[in-house]
């Protein structure tokens, strides 16, 4: 129910100068509840209307009280500028809850999207290197914006665009067939392949003509050379198979993995546009597009050997993703060392006249920071990225075992794994992406602090009340939400009631944060709510409009936690 949709087409009956969608857009929350519930500061139509706010106020206030209020409205006053609105927290509550109950994990969903596609670009890792944290932090971060645009009814492709071209194959494939062993790499393929890359870089200092071989190599893999293709494929086979583990331990997955190799044979168009636009020109042998904004590097189209870059290949990308999905909006989850490589792609597809270049949006985000002494000297590896993975999950565990209400858990090892996993997705989601996240276990696993296991043991808790419930035979359906009046029940109910808006605002702006803030405070509003008002033992009626709000708050901290990649247990 948005009862500020309701305010707001009050306010613009009451005099046809008045668009409700302005009114809508400049309606607040009171900083005091003494001052109502929702306010509407008349300044903004005093040019329009040419009068005093006041008295603006006091028009709109006659107006409205000729009719009868809206059921969920108690009263309005005026107040200097404003129009202050008192809600029936009965009436709203009885709308939240019922609306809640009847949706179930529906509610907060909409139909907005429909017909419109978002390509979500996520995690992206480089073949035969490490998948590094920020990968990791990319993978988390597209796959609850993935979520969040596919629950308001957007359809969403989600694409992994592996970094599985480029020279330093040519590089791998010279070290491999000079030291390379299929036995050992298939052992531990990327640290393996990565030990060869290394060797290479070494080798290649002392004996230069190693870099003309891996050209070479390079450029045969280009031609599409049988034996290179096989063993690029090989490396590509292996490492895939690393990641796909780390994939399945988080949950998450792909529509497709069309990576930079796929694009090879769609570059000689590319290099034909911008020919044929004329906004192609050398320097110092190489092709370069230049951009009006002189302070902007130019974007390299082609080398000097007449070879094709990382950027090329994503000009490709966004060309192909165009016609094959259409897309609404076409987005890049990667970190915001890259944003410049970004504006140049953008940059030049705009310059090749495709006005959809403006769809296409980078989604930066900060570096991970690793106070821990133990894990900074260790990270940055493939395998230590599965152990960080790995050692919540047995951290979590230790912590189950030995507290004293759950050390009884007939799945501990299940619980441990969804807590484990979701206390370390809920730290990447945390703060506003652009910031820098601090990856400590102290905080990751702080059942008290803001965390992922904090909220998770909410969840847990209201499931508790409910079993119990259920056990003791009593049927809450029937309960009536509008004796949810106090502070402690209506603020929780205000809360629900705020998570489509909060939604929305998080698809606006790529930001999981939003959402994850909001379950922490929803969480944190529940858990006042059941300290302070008991439910079990209240009398009949209260106790199953309590039992109500409980089931409706667990169901939208469990939703919540959806968006954000996070799975809920119902004990822990
Ligand atoms: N593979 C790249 C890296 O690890 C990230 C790819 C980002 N996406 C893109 N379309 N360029 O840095």
């Amino acid at each position: 129910m948005d009862e500020k949709k309701i305010i707001a087409a009050l306010i613009a009956a009451a005099n046809e100068n008045i668009d409700a969608g302005m009114v809508y857009d400049a309606l607040e929350t009171p900083p005091d509840r003494k001052m109502g519930d929702v306010a509407f500061p008349c300044f903004k139509l005093a040019r329009t209307l040419r009068m005093a706010p006041p008295a603006i106020a006091a028009g709109i206030l006659e107006k409205i009280n000729e009719d009868k209020l809206p059921g969920m409205i108690s009263k309005v006053v005026a107040a200097g500028g404003y129009l202050n609105f008192y809600l029936d927290r009965g009436a709203i509550s009885k709308a939240t809850v019922d609306e809640i109950t009847e949706l179930k994990d529906g509610y907060g969903r909409s139909d907005e999207g429909a017909g419109k596609t978002v390509l979500v670009e996520f995690s992206s890792p480089n073949i035969a290197k490490p998948f590094h944290i920020g990968h990791l932090v990319s993978t988390a971060l597209g796959h609850s914006i993935a979520r969040i645009y596919s629950f308001l009814g957007y359809d969403t492709v989600r694409v992994n665009h592996l970094g599985d071209w480029g020279t330093q194959f040519g590089k791998l494939i010279t070290a491999y067939k000079l030291w390379g062993n299929e036995e050992t790499i298939m052992k531990d393929p990327i640290n393996e392949l990565l030990k060869i890359y290394v060797r290479f870089h070494e080798e290649a200092e002392k004996d230069p003509s190693l870099e003309d071989d891996a050209r070479a190599n390079f450029r045969a893999l280009e031609n599409g050379d049988p034996e290179i293709t096989r063993l690029w494929r090989f490396f590509v086979d292996a490492s895939l198979k690393e990641f796909d583990r780390m994939y399945k331990l988080l949950g998450v997955d792909f529509d497709s993995f069309a990576g930079e190799s796929f694009y090879t044979d769609k570059m000689p168009e590319v290099v034909e546009i911008l020919k044929e636009k004329g906004i192609l020109e050398e320097s110092d042998g190489a092709m370069v597009v230049r951009f009006d904004d002189e302070s902007m590097p130019p974007c390299i189209i082609l080398k000097s050997d007449g070879t094709t870059i990382y950027a090329t290949r994503d000009i490709a990308a966004a060309l192909y993703r165009k016609r094959h999905y259409d897309f609404y909006k076409n987005v890049y989850v990667v970190g915001t060392p890259q944003t410049l490589h970004f504006k140049q792609v953008f940059g030049t597809l705009k310059k090749m006249g495709f006005e959809w270049a403006d769809d296409c949006v980078h989604v930066g985000f900060g570096y991970v920071r690793f106070p821990d002494k133990a894990m900074s000297t260790r990270h940055g590896d493939v395998v230590l990225l599965e152990d960080v993975l790995n050692e919540a999950v047995a951290k979590t565990k230790e912590i189950i075992v030995n507290s004293a209400t759950s050390k009884d858990l007939d799945n501990a090892d299940l619980v441990a794994e969804k807590v484990g996993i979701g206390a370390v997705l809920y730290t990447f989601l945390k703060n506003s992406r652009e910031r820098d996240i601090i990856f400590t276990w102290k905080d990751i696993l702080d059942f008290e602090g803001e965390s992922g296991p904090y909220v998770q043991y909410a969840y847990a808790r209201g499931c508790s009340v409910l079993s119990k419930a259920q056990e003791a035979g009593i049927d809450y359906g029937s309960g009536d939400a509008s004796l949810l009046t106090s502070d402690e029940e209506y603020n929780l109910v205000r809360m629900l009631s705020s998570f489509r808006d909060t939604v929305r605002e998080a698809a606006a702006r790529f930001e999981p944060s939003i959402v994850t803030r909001y379950v922490t405070d929803l969480a944190q509003q529940f858990n006042k709510f059941y300290n302070t008002c008991s439910v079990m033992k209240a009398e009949e009626e209260i106790r199953k409009a309590r039992l109500k709000l409980t089931a409706c708050a667990a169901e939208c901290i469990k939703t919540a936690l959806w968006l954000i990649g996070v799975d809920v247990v119902e004990k822990m």
